[in-house]
Formats: structure tokens, C-alpha cells, sequence
């Protein structure tokens, strides 16, 4: 009888830990797993500019720590305005910048996306609005003002808790739940991750600032993704344009990437996406395959002011003889040796067998297969890139350190020896943005081409054209 009672009791007991245990299994999937998917959006730009890719999951950053980070320490940016003040894209009405996904797993999460970095914005005059163009360069861009105020932030001793969940306040009602939950698991796990990030390596006196526009890509790659140990190189590198991949032909012997590292665009556009979203989601090849579908067939932006055709038609032929043996020929999309094209070696430096090595093995420890990085051919120089939309890639080469394409037909010795990168005003006149004057200074960043990894030399081509004809071919490159 007792013991019929007592295993009865135990019955009880179990069935109620069951249940509790249960309740708190699907609150804790529901508070830290439970997906929304993000959209609808209205086109494939959009969802381009600001749809996730998976990086909430393993690499987000809890939606209300990100909105209240600028309030509490606006010192660690470089100027006021939030997250503005660095550059990034940012529609008008839109709550989120370019590039910056919103999406709920068990919490609202913060994550980003290809577009911070290939996404383009220009501006016809100073007091008109900005247009967006998916898929361009994103040069207004400050990545690493955006890794700094992440590092400087959760360095401060006021990312506690307390400060961190009064400021939330301000901005919304969290639930008693959500509140223990930010307090015990949410922000204590998000200091710690962003703790772990080993950002020192970016910081060493003898490399400029990325500025806008650029990153330190293949270190990035070095450093985040395979945690190999520093080697003390620099190769900063300009965000290119990734539209119209499909005028890539492997199979021609093109490659990727500006030193050409790379086989194909669907192994850049898969380790590109490895390198925001951690951890692949089991849709993650699904995405690839979307973004290879996507930016395959997109075209590039047409030239959206007037274009003297007459005069476009005599600058062809100046294109013919002066460019297009490497632009538009069978050594395009192809590697020209440095010891040919000349220009600064820091970005070829950065990068070695070694790492495509430890990058094609990560791969597949995270269960990718896709052709991969490059492990063999020499790579010593830099690929004679394809034209399309080049009115709207300044500043120009792999390192943009030359403003204009009008610079560019300059001699070494006559090319800006600095200027301002990531203001969006367009330069008609000499096809690229505008980089000096009070406006440029105070929204951009010096580029000194005297420092190491910025170098404008090499590259000398059309230098013997007159005046009248460098007018010329720069209207015809309007039309590319
Ligand atoms: C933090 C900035 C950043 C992000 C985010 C980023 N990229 Fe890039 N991307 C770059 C830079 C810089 C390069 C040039 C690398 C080099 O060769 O030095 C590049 C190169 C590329 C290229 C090669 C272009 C060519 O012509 O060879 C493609 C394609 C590309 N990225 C696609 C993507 C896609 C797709 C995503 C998102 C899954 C992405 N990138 C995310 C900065 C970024
Ligand atoms: C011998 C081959 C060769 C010739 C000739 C040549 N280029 Fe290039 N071009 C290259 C290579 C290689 C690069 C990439 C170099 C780098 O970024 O360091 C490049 C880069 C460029 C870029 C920068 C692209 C970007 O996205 O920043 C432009 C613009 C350009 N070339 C235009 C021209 C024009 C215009 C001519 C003719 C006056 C010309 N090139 C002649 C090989 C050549």
C-alpha cells in the first residue's frame, strides 16, 4: 500500500518534471531557437540588400544591444549620427541600414549580409538624395569603424546588464522573461563571443585604416575564419562590383578575386557567405544558389547621365588600341604578372597556398564541398578585370588608390598622392566621386598613398593619348 502510494507520488512527480521540463524546453526553443522567416520582399534587389543569409543563427548580434550601442557610447564612432557616421548605405523609412538583416531566432537578431560590402550609392548633386545599386561597391562603407565600435564597446565596463537593459528600456518593454533572459544569458553570452574576437591584428602601427570602401579581405579571411597565426602582412582591398558574374568562363582559364584566387564564383560567393554566417544553416546551398541565379544574370547599371555618343564612338577605337588587349581580349578575367601591370604588391602578399590550403579544409569541415581556393598556379598578379559598370567602381584598382578613371590615364607622377575616400557625390567630369573639399573630408577618410598597401604606381596605360582624346575614352567608358 505504501508502496503502491509512494510509487504512485513518484508517478506524479515524474509526469510534473516531464511536463515543466517540457514547458521549459519549448520556452527555451522558443526564446532562443524559434525561426520567422524574414520578407517577403517586393524584388531580388531587395531581398539582396537586406534578406539574411543565416548569420543571425551563429554570428547575430541581439537586436536591442545593437539599437542601443550608439546611444551609450556615440564616442566610439567616428562622428555623430549613429551608425551613419560610417558610411553604411541607408535608405530612407528603412529601419535597418543596407546590408543589416533584422530577423527573430527565439530573439530579434542583427546579422549582415553581401550588400554592407556590394552595395553601391551615388548621388547626382550634393542636395539630392542617394540611389542604391545592389550588387555595386559598397565604397561608403566603414567596416572597420563598424569591428572597432563592436571592440571598444564591449571593452567598456559599462557593457554590463544593468546600463545595457536601463537603455533598452528606453526603448521598449521587454517581458519579465525577456529581461532575466537578457540579463543572465543574452548579454553576458554576446560579451563573451564578442570578447573572443581577436580584432589586435588589424590595429598594427606600420597598416593605414582600411577607410571606406575597403577591407583587409584575405586577412580577414586569415585571421577570423582559420585562425591561422599573423604573418604581418597588409593587402587592403576594394569591395568590387559582383554583378554579372556569369561573364566569368573557368573554363577559359578566368579566375577570382583580384589576384585570381579563386575558380569560380560559386566557391567565392560560398566562402564569402562562410565568413558572416559561422556555422552553415541547412538551407545555406539553397542561398548559394539563389545568389549565383541572382548575380549571374544581373546587369550592370547603365551610366545614368548623358553620354555624347559622337564622341563615345571616336574614344572606341582609343579603347581598341590602347585597352583592350588586356580589357577586352583573351587575356581579360585573367592573371597579368605584377612585374607587367605594376602595381602595389601588399594585396598579392597577403594571401599564399598555404591559406587556400587551411580555407579549402575549413570548407569541408563545415560540409561544403565547392571547388575552391586556388592551391596551385603561381599567384603573382593581378587579374586584367572586366569593364562592366566602371563608371561606378571608384576609386579605381585593387587597392582603390586612384579616384578618377581620368587619374587613372595619368602618369604615376601626376595621379593625387591623397585624397578622400566614401563621399557619394558623383564626378562627372572626371568619372568617380568627389574626393576633396570640406564635405569629402568630413564624411571620408584620408587616403595617403605614400603608406604601405595604398600605392597608386603602375598601371600606365594610354598615357601617350592627347587631351582632346583621354575625353574621348572616358566617354566611351561611360558606355561599358
Ligand atoms: C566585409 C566586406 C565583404 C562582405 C560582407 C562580402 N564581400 Fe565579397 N568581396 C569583398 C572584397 C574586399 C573582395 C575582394 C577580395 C580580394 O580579391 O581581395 C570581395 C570579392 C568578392 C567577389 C569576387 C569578385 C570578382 O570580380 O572577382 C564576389 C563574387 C563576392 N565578393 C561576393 C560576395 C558575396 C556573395 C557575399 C555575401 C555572401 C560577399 N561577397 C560578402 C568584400 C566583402
Ligand atoms: C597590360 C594589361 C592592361 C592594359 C593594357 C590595361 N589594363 Fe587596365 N587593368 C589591368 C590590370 C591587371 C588591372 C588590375 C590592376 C590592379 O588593380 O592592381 C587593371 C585595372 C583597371 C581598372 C580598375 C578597375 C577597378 O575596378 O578598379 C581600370 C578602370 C582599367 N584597368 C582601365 C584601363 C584602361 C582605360 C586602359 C587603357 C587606357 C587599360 N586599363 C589598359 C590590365 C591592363
Amino acid at each position: 500500500m505504501i508502496m503502491e502510494k509512494s510509487g504512485k507520488r513518484w508517478k506524479l512527480v515524474l509526469g510534473l518534471v516531464i511536463v515543466l521540463a517540457g514547458i521549459g524546453g519549448v520556452t527555451a526553443w522558443y526564446k532562443f531557437f524559434r525561426e520567422v522567416p524574414d520578407g517577403p520582399f517586393a524584388s531580388a534587389d531587395e531581398r539582396f540588400m537586406y534578406g539574411s543569409i543565416g548569420g543571425e543563427n551563429a554570428a547575430g548580434i541581439p537586436y536591442w544591444i545593437y539599437a542601443v550601442l550608439p546611444r551609450m557610447f556615440p564616442e566610439y564612432l567616428p562622428g555623430p549620427g549613429g551608425y551613419a557616421s560610417l558610411g553604411i548605405a541607408w535608405e530612407e523609412g528603412r529601419e535597418m541600414p543596407v546590408g543589416f538583416t533584422k530577423k527573430v531566432v527565439g530573439f530579434p537578431r542583427v546579422s549582415n549580409t553581401c550588400a554592407v560590402c556590394h552595395t553601391a550609392s551615388y548621388r547626382a548633386s550634393a542636395d539630392s538624395t542617394p540611389r542604391f545599386v545592389a550588387a555595386g561597391p559598397g565604397h561608403t562603407s566603414n567596416v572597420q569603424g563598424f569591428f572597432r565600435f563592436l571592440r571598444d564597446c564591449v571593452n567598456d565596463p559599462r557593457f554590463n546588464p544593468d546600463n545595457l537593459l536601463d537603455e533598452i528600456k528606453l526603448l521598449t518593454d521587454l517581458s519579465f522573461l525577456d529581461r532575466l533572459l537578457y540579463r543572465f544569458i543574452i548579454i553576458p553570452f554576446t560579451k563573451k563571443a564578442l570578447l573572443e574576437r581577436n580584432f589586435d591584428w588589424m590595429e598594427r602601427e606600420d597598416m593605414a585604416a582600411w577607410g571606406h570602401g575597403r577591407d583587409d579581405a584575405m586577412n580577414l579571411t586569415k585571421y577570423f575564419m582559420l585562425e591561422m597565426d599573423e604573418d604581418g602582412t597588409f593587402g587592403p582591398t576594394d569591395f568590387p562590383s559582383i554583378w554579372n558574374l556569369k561573364k566569368y568562363r573557368p573554363e577559359q582559364g578566368m579566375r577570382m578575386n583580384w589576384d585570381g584566387a579563386t575558380w569560380n564564383a560559386r566557391s567565392v560567393l560560398i566562402d564569402s557567405a562562410l565568413g558572416i554566417v559561422a556555422e552553415p544553416q541547412n538551407d545555406f546551398l539553397e542561398q548559394m544558389d539563389w545568389l549565383l541565379e541572382y548575380l549571374g544574370n544581373l546587369p550592370p547599371p547603365k551610366y545614368p547621365f548623358p553620354i555624347d555618343a559622337a564622341l563615345a564612338l571616336e574614344g572606341r577605337p582609343l579603347f581598341e588600341s590602347e585597352c583592350a588587349r588586356c580589357h577586352q581580349s583573351e587575356r581579360t578575367g585573367k592573371r597579368i604578372p605584377l612585374a607587367e601591370v605594376g602595381t602595389d604588391e601588399n594585396r598579392i602578399l597577403s594571401w599564399s597556398h598555404e591559406a587556400a590550403k587551411a580555407a579549402n579544409k575549413k570548407a569541408l569541415e563545415l560540409g561544403v564541398e565547392r571547388r575552391g581556393m586556388i592551391e596551385d598556379e603561381p599567384l603573382d598578379g593581378y587579374i586584367a578585370v572586366h569593364l562592366d559598370g566602371i563608371w561606378l567602381r571608384a576609386p579605381y584598382l585593387h587597392n582603390g588608390s586612384v579616384p578618377t578613371l581620368a587619374d587613372l590615364l595619368k602618369p604615376v607622377s601626376e595621379r593625387p598622392v591623397f585624397f578622400y575616400r566614401g563621399y557619394d557625390l558623383y564626378d562627372r567630369v572626371n568619372l568617380g566621386f568627389v574626393s576633396d573639399g570640406a564635405v569629402a573630408e568630413r564624411v571620408g577618410n584620408r587616403h595617403d598613398t605614400r603608406l604601405r598597401g595604398n600605392g597608386n604606381q603602375g598601371h600606365e596605360y594610354g598615357l601617350t593619348l592627347s587631351a582632346a582624346e583621354k575625353l574621348a575614352l572616358i566617354e566611351y567608358l561611360k558606355t561599358l
